[in-house]
């Protein structure tokens, strides 16, 4: 049994109000909603998957490609902005050569942009699965990335 078919055991076929739970389920095991994920879980309920993903888009939570080994969230946040996030983020583009939502090619990293993270005082702020790096700065990119690679080389 796969994985998606094992959570789709935990709720009723048919049963519309599942939807976000079983998409929150889904992407807790596998790290995001596949496309073969959002079939199954369609088929399932009985809803197009053009419905399921209308309704998922609509939600920050969801995300729809693989994140990398070392995920980053970078607060875009009012405060964080004023100081400096946008050069973050810019820096972090060129570092890593990607997108917000994308990962790397080699499967290292992906980041994603967020609202206020509550560390105004201290930002821009960046956080890494339970780690938080305050007062964040463009120059400080190039060598944060450099010590997280060790990171994702472990994973
Ligand atoms: S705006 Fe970034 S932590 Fe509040």
């Amino acid at each position: 049994m796969s994985k998606i078919e094992d959570i789709l055991t935990r709720y009723r076929s048919g049963s519309h109000e599942s939807l976000i739970p079983i998409l929150q389920d889904v992407q807790a095991e596998e790290g995001y909603l596949s496309e073969e994920a959002v079939v199954n879980i369609g088929r399932f309920l009985g809803m197009s998957t053009t419905k399921i993903y209308g309704l998922a888009t609509f939600y920050d939570q969801f995300r729809f490609v693989p994140a990398g080994r070392i995920h980053l969230r970078i607060c875009n946040g009012t405060t964080c902005f004023i100081n400096g996030s946008g050069k973050l983020i810019a820096a972090l583009k060129e570092t890593l050569g990607v997108e917000p939502d994308q990962p790397t090619r080699d499967g290292r990293f992906s980041y994603e942009l967020v609202a206020c993270m509550g560390g105004c005082n201290d930002g821009p702020v960046v956080c890494s699965g339970d780690s938080f790096y305050t007062h964040v700065r463009a120059e400080d990119i190039p060598e944060m990335i450099k010590k997280l690679k060790v990171l994702a080389d472990l994973k």
